[in-house]
């Protein structure tokens, strides 16, 4: 009997082989990243979200803006010249969870940073048909008359902070203040007027 036969008459010498090969293929992949430079460390330039854009992001989780938008440019020449230069890992580093999405129905967000004014946010997010007539995502009026919630910021960032996020004391305590007076609109749109400004312009 050849080894090839023997293997594969052998059902347990199969799995334990194919689970062998399988360990060494992921290894060989994924192992490298948790050392590679790109993969590990901020790209130049990026900060953690402020106080007011984190507040935002959680309201854009709430709202599961996700379920639509992807924040991930993929290398592919059709998405940089539509959206701008390729998401790379480094820009991630301070995103817990990532929001990187797999669903499209509206167009990718990561580089949506700057793109319009928060006047243009605003309009947009309280009736997207203001200012896109054939737009075919929903309004989220509340955004703007809900009061934004200051409560839980300083924990949240205290938690962010623990897990590497280089928060000062000062930031931290300054956070109810700055979400002070504000609604949920305006956190929103200081989360998308952040996104992706990093690496604008390379
Ligand atoms: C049901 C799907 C859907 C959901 C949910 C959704 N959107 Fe949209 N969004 C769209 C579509 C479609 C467009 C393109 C038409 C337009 O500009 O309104 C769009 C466009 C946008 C744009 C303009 C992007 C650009 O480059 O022109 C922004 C910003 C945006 N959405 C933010 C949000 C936010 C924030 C939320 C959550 C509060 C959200 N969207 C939820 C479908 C959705």
């Amino acid at each position: 009997m050849s080894v090839q036969e023997k293997v594969e008459k052998n059902l347990g010498l199969l799995i334990i082989l194919t689970i062998a090969v399988i360990s060494v293929g992921g290894l060989v992949q994924i192992v490298p990243l948790f050392f590679q430079k790109s993969t590990t460390l901020p790209v130049e330039g990026l900060k953690p979200y402020t106080a007011l854009q984190l507040a935002g992001r959680d309201i854009y989780i709430r709202e599961g803006c996700v379920g639509c938008h992807s924040q991930m440019v993929r290398p592919f020449r059709a998405e940089t010249e539509r959206y701008g230069h390729y998401s790379t890992a480094g820009e991630f580093i301070y995103d817990r969870p990532f929001l990187w999405g797999s669903k499209r129905t509206g167009p990718d967000l990561q580089r949506v940073g700057g793109r319009y004014s928060d006047d243009w946010h605003r309009a947009h997010l309280i009736n997207p048909r203001d200012v896109v007539p054939e737009s075919i995502m929903p309004s989220y009026w509340w955004l703007a008359e809900n009061d934004l919630d200051a409560s839980d910021i300083q924990d949240k960032m205290k938690v962010l902070r623990y897990l590497g996020h280089p928060y000062s004391d000062e930031q931290i305590a300054n956070a109810p203040k700055e979400l002070e007076g504000k609604k949920e609109i305006d956190a929103v749109i200081a989360f998308l007027q952040s996104l992706g400004t990093a690496l604008k312009g390379i």
